[in-house]
């Protein structure tokens, strides 16, 4: 099939990439022209496990084309995959301004008979005004065309791997021919496809990604109740995720869920409920503790070192999670903000998100291309990121190496036991 994907940015780069490799001509469109640019050369403009290898391999075999010209890109496909962002408004809504934008542009170059896919993550009866502006559009041109929800769930840091394999497929449409043809497209990737109205659809995603943000405020609050009565959170949550209803995965505790999913999604589905009449109210209690948990964090580093002003502080891990080098919403910026505001001389150290870290973090951040060279003098290590790479660190180098041997982990990366026989000051989250 011929396809056009519209945003090429992790979800629009992955969905092209995934839809090339099932055998579809796919042509990525992307008004950033310095991202085009660098994919027509092969370069990956974001660090995403097993990407580039998949891009290259497609460009190489002509099935996978990038171009800034949007009308190059509709002309001839029959699927279009909106993927754009929708960044939080400062009221906490969605900015729908960017797919109303490509809704318009598409009606413009539409010829014949089109499927219009929305998967950036849309609040619910986005998919009707979609097909309210594309009509307005069309004017009197007399084009059939149908309007599909069709939203991702893949993760940052294993988004090949989701999307090529993933555990369901979501399909909203009101036609029964875009059910078939899109039946048809994802057939290869055999999975549960799950046909519902564009209503659910839209919903079945950001209560989707409500629900684990739920989990991790949930479990970070169980967490602090082990700390104040002397329980172990780690041996709490595997009692309880042992238990097939609730599930281990997404009771982690840690410092409170970031990127640029979790925050934006959770605030727009409370903002849509209410703009329907309704208040959510849970949802407004798991923004409320994942506030509260970082700046707990923050208190533990403060409290655990006393005196912040003129401390030299490593912080290991920038991302907002392992394997991925996308920098939106992550904790390390709030801390090392907190921290830099205190007086503390930062010294970062992140596997792959430096790049990206240095255009959010203050700028007298001092960045460390070496793991080890990051703790040289260090008077604490602060752990925001639970990469392998710090699970497997040699504690004794890192013990060698630092000042003073203090670790205040966010993560839980390390067995508190083992840490005090190695002799370090050692503070996690709820044990
Ligand atoms: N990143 C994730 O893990 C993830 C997972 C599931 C869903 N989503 C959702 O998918 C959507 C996209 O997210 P993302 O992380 O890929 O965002 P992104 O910022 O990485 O990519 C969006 C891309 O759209 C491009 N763009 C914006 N306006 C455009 C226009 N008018 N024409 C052409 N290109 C345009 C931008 O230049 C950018 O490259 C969002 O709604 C997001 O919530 C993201």
């Amino acid at each position: 099939m011929k396809i056009c994907v519209i945003g090429t940015g992790y979800v629009g780069l992955v969905t092209g990439t995934c839809l090339a490799e099932t055998g579809n001509t796919v042509i990525c469109v992307d008004n950033d022209k310095s991202k085009i640019l660098s994919l027509k050369n092969g370069v990956i403009p974001i660090y995403e496990p097993e990407l580039e290898e998949f891009v290259k391999k497609n460009i190489k075999e002509k099935r996978l084309t990038f171009t800034t010209d949007i009308q190059e890109g509709v002309n001839p496909s029959q699927i279009i995959f909106i993927c754009v962002s929708t960044p939080p408004r400062a009221d906490g809504s969605a900015d729908l301004s960017f797919v109303e934008n490509v809704a318009r542009s598409i009606a413009l170059y539409m010829n014949e008979y089109k499927i219009i896919i929305d998967k950036s993550t849309v609040p619910v009866e986005t998919g009707q005004r979609v097909e309210e502006t594309i009509k307005r559009q069309l004017k009197d041109k007399n084009i059939e065309f149908d309007v599909v929800s069709n939203p991702e769930f893949l993760r940052e840091g294993s988004a090949i791997h989701d999307s090529m394999k993933p555990d369901r497929i979501v399909i909203g449409v009101s036609s029964q021919k875009a059910a078939d043809i899109l039946t048809r497209l994802y057939e290869p990737f055999q999975a549960k496809i799950i046909i519902t109205n564009i209503k659910s659809a839209e919903i079945i995603k950001h209560a989707s990604n409500s629900f684990l943000a739920t989990k991790i405020s949930f479990i970070n609050e169980v967490s602090r109740i082990c700390e104040l009565s002397g329980a172990n959170i780690e041996e709490v949550a595997l009692g309880m995720g042992l238990d097939p209803r609730i599930g281990r995965q997404f009771l982690q505790t840690g410092i409170g869920y970031g990127g640029s999913c979790f925050p934006k999604d959770v605030s727009a589905f409370i903002k849509i409920s209410e703009e329907l009449g309704y208040d959510f109210k849970i949802l407004k209690a798991v923004e409320k503790v994942n506030a509260e948990q970082i700046e707990f964090f923050i208190k533990k580093i403060e409290k655990t070192l006393w005196i912040i002003k003129d401390k030299k502080i490593t912080v290991w891990g920038l991302a907002f999670k392992p394997d991925t080098d996308d920098m939106r919403n992550a904790p390390s910026i709030q801390i090392i903000e907190a921290l830099v505001k205190d007086g503390a001389e930062i010294h970062a150290y992140d596997p792959v998100a430096m790049e990206k870290a240095r255009s959010v973090l203050p700028e007298d951040v001092v960045f460390h291309d070496d793991i080890y060279s990051s703790l040289q003098g260090s008077e604490a290590l602060v752990i925001a990121t639970e990469w392998e790479d710090f699970k497997n660190a040699d504690l004794d180098r890192v013990m060698a190496l630092m000042e003073q041997p203090i670790v205040v982990d966010g993560r839980n990366i390390f067995d508190p036991s083992l840490m005090k026989e190695k002799g370090f000051m050692y503070t996690s989250i709820g044990r």
